[in-house]
């Protein structure tokens, strides 16, 4: 017997299921009160902050000098980690930089901000999308413990507060505004700020074409090669080598699949049809309202259901009662029953008692009108002697 799955088995589906199913079970288990005590105040993914997480780790046990900087922050979750992981580690000297226009978004591009499913991002902007105040987010951040005169926040959209407030030195860049515009403007100039190691983090790299045009059209110009890693569906993240690249990034690949491998391959469409399927599956969101839906359907026959077995109750109760009624009267029906016979009886004995009281009283009758009637005819007799 083989040892391997059949043939039939599509590996790359189980791989998503196991992957939904994991959730967030794989993290270490030290991870998960930071990631408790800041998932309120971020829109980040558990795996964008677990990311988060290990690559503050990784820079201060490695020692790489620099800043922690976000560029969006919305209400500050992402630079609660830093900051909570930082005290954690005891290393809160160093500076936290949070820039944010502590507006909201400013208006996006028409054309260059769309979506990965190509929806413009324009027709669901409205002018305080995302707005949480500057004294919000220091509440927020105040909350960590970490020292505030080490945190700075940065008001502003960053075309206008970049490069006049930014540190010398940068550790970890998280770039997290978005769009096309503010991307490519915080890259030109904190990416050179980078120390060699440091880490640059792109949140909305899958997520949004105009800020991965951004980043893919900085780093071509910086010449700068990275391991751009997924870390989920939008985020990604990469080591800066320091290093310039020979040739440009962007040559574009071609792969031409030989015969031999192909066997089974894209060309039927076969392979790719489950992992399509997951990918047309309803969203969270629309499956969660599908959810509600179903609850509020449950309650409504749940109630309907408990309206009809009270209305079968009631007829089961009503049903008993009859029942009892017609046995009673069914009861009494056999009780009258038998005494009509026994009446009957009575009546016939009754009627022999009186047909012998009737001849008996003929009897007297006739005796007693005999010997009524005796004096009388002797009289009568004598009298007609007397007349003869
Ligand atoms: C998706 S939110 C940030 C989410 C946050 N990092 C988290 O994990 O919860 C994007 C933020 O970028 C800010 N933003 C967008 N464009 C900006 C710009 N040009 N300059 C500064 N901030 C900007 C918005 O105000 C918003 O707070």
């Amino acid at each position: 017997m083989s040892s391997n799955p059949p043939d039939d088995i599509d590996l790359q589906s189980m791989m998503v299921s196991q992957h939904i199913r994991a959730v967030i079970s794989d993290f270490e288990p030290d991870f998960l009160p930071f990631y408790r005590a800041i998932r309120a105040y971020s829109g980040g993914s558990p795996e964008r902050l677990y990311n988060l997480h290990q690559g503050i780790r990784y820079i201060v046990s490695a020692g790489i000098p620099g800043a922690f900087v976000e560029c969006g922050v919305w209400k500050g979750g992402t630079m609660m980690m830093v900051a909570s992981t930082l005290v954690a580690l005891g290393a809160t000297d160093r500076k936290l930089y949070l820039y944010d226009t502590y507006e909201g978004h400013p208006k996006p591009d028409e054309k260059l901000d769309v979506d990965l499913h190509g929806h413009r991002a324009v027709d669901d902007w409205f002018p305080q999308w995302m707005e949480v105040s500057e004294d919000a987010v220091r509440d927020n951040m105040a909350r960590t413990g970490y020292p505030m005169e080490n945190v700075v926040l940065v008001k502003g959209r960053v075309e206008d507060t970049l490069p006049q407030h930014a540190p010398d030195t940068v550790a970890l860049l998280r770039l997290d505004v978005d769009w096309h515009s503010p991307c490519r403007h915080a890259l030109e100039h904190l990416f050179p700020r980078l120390s060699p190691d440091g880490l640059l983090i792109l949140d909305d790299y899958g997520h949004y074409q105009g800020f991965r045009t951004a980043v893919d059209e900085y780093l071509e110009s910086a010449r700068s090669p990275m391991l751009l890693n997924r870390i989920d569906y939008a985020c990604r993240v990469g080591v800066k080598t320091g290093r310039t690249a020979s040739s440009s990034l962007r040559t574009p690949l071609t792969f031409q699949c030989p015969p031999a491998l192909s066997a089974r391959g894209d060309e039927t469409g076969e392979d790719r049809e489950p992992l399509e399927r997951a990918a047309t599956a309803p969203f969270w969101g629309d499956l969660l309202q599908e959810i509600e839906h179903l609850r509020g359907d449950l309650a409504a026959r749940e109630e309907q259901h408990s309206a009809e077995r009270t209305a079968a109750e009631n007829l089961r109760a009503e049903t008993a009662r009859l029942k009892d009624a017609l046995m009673a009267a069914e009861q009494a029906l056999t009780a009258a029953e038998q005494r009509s016979v026994r009446d009957q009886e009575m009546q016939k004995q009754l009627r022999l008692e009186m047909t012998r009281m009737h001849m008996e009283l003929s009897a007297v009758y006739e005796s007693l009108s005999w010997r009524m009637t005796a004096p009388l005819r002797r009289l009568k007799n004598r009298l007609s002697g007397h007349s003869n």
